[in-house]
């Protein structure tokens, strides 16, 4: 048998190849390839998986970022409090804004911002919270945005990893202002290239976001009117089409996902250890299966010996990164987000692995 990969996409394409090539060779007979159907088709059917009243498609899961914030107003001199336990572009963003990042340390279990935390760096520069569900388990959201109500705070989430992901029976991406989701190829929903998108259910935010992303202009009768300073960050008619050809599947991703996570964490409770936690009110759509071990290299060792791959989401936390040296942070600064990731390790887990490949994954787990 081959060895066992984290995630393999062609499986996932090839079975959508027709569908998608046929769409692309009506865009492309029909040269709409920047703005057209097949993006307004999918903001409207991805507005409705999150629940909210509008939704944006943009370039990729970073400019949704940078356009989220920009659109709310953050800028120069203002602070956003935001978790060392992610990918580098959600802090990134906050830096191309002009902004600073305030990083609060996680939670031990989840790896997800710790809301007490967030309350001990609030300070009369700070104006937002960007959060994010770490590998598709929701962050404490009453928490949150109770924190945030007191302190007239902005609430951004950074949903790449949880399309679908249910806080308490409500999606993410539907709680702050704006929720901001990388559509990236390896992610539940991923397109054939970059893609991102916004999500909100505030009209003037994503109308501003709109003008934001599209040179700052309103609607095509005032076309070579620009009002403010934009960029050229919409979704594309190709990426948008490709992505309408996976949306009718996601809620089987969503739920295969989370059946073989459960299947990973009774392996780990039957040797008597832990496996991904995830609190009981929530539904995650499982990005990443991701589990903590003290002994990383041997358990990595043990996983190749049985031809499974493992994968580190991710090596170092933010506050560490030589990106953010200018932030001042050392090493210490945040002891749960540097112990989650050094014992951070990433099974494979996509729709398409056959029940042989998770049983194999499940008879290497027994070995430890
Ligand atoms: C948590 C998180 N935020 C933002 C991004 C950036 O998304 P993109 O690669 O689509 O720009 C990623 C990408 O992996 C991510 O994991």
């Amino acid at each position: 048998m081959k060895k066992i990969p984290l995630f393999d996409l062609k499986r996932q394409h090839f079975l959508i190849k027709k569908n998608v090539l046929k769409s692309w060779e009506q865009i492309y007979d029909k040269n709409q390839f920047t703005s057209g159907d097949e993006t307004n088709n999918f903001e409207k059917k991805f507005a409705k998986l999150c629940n909210v009243k509008y939704s944006l498609g943009i370039h990729s899961g970073t400019d949704s970022l940078i356009i989220a914030l920009s659109a709310a107003g953050i800028k120069d001199g203002d602070e956003v409090i935001t978790t060392p336990c992610t990918f580098s572009a959600s802090s990134d963003c906050i830096v191309h804004v002009g902004a600073k990042p305030v990083f609060a340390d996680v939670l031990s279990n989840t790896g997800n911002i710790d809301p007490t935390e967030i309350e001990n760096k609030i300070t009369s520069k700070t104006k937002a919270i960007l959060l994010v569900h770490l590998y598709g388990v929701p962050c404490k959201m009453d928490e949150i945005i109770k924190i945030a109500n007191d302190n007239n705070l902005l609430i951004i989430e950074d949903a790449s990893h949880a399309h679908g992901s249910l806080y308490k029976k409500k999606p993410v991406g539907s709680f702050g202002l704006a929720g901001c989701f990388s559509l990236y190829p390896s992610k539940s929903l991923g397109a054939l290239g970059n893609a991102g998108i916004i999500t909100s259910n505030n009209k003037s935010f994503i109308k501003k976001s709109r003008m934001l992303a599209n040179h700052g202009i309103k609607n095509l009768k005032t076309k070579y009117i620009h009002y403010f300073s934009g960029f050229n960050k919409l979704i594309d008619n190709l990426q948008s089409a490709a992505l309408n050809c996976k949306l009718p599947y996601i809620q089987k991703v969503i739920n295969r996902k989370l059946e073989i996570a459960n299947q990973y964490n009774n392996a780990f409770e039957q040797i008597g250890l832990k496996g991904m936690y995830w609190p009981k009110y929530v539904v995650p759509s499982i990005y990443i299966y991701s589990f903590q071990t003290k002994r990383r290299k041997k358990v990595i060792n043990i996983f190749e010996k049985n031809g499974i791959s493992t994968g580190v989401y991710y090596p170092i936390p933010l506050h560490l990164q030589p990106s953010m040296k200018f932030l001042g942070y050392t090493k210490g600064d945040f002891p749960n987000a540097e112990l989650f990731f050094k014992q951070t390790l990433s099974l494979p887990i996509f729709p398409e692995l056959t029940n042989r490949e998770i049983n194999k994954v499940i008879f290497a787990i027994k070995q430890l």
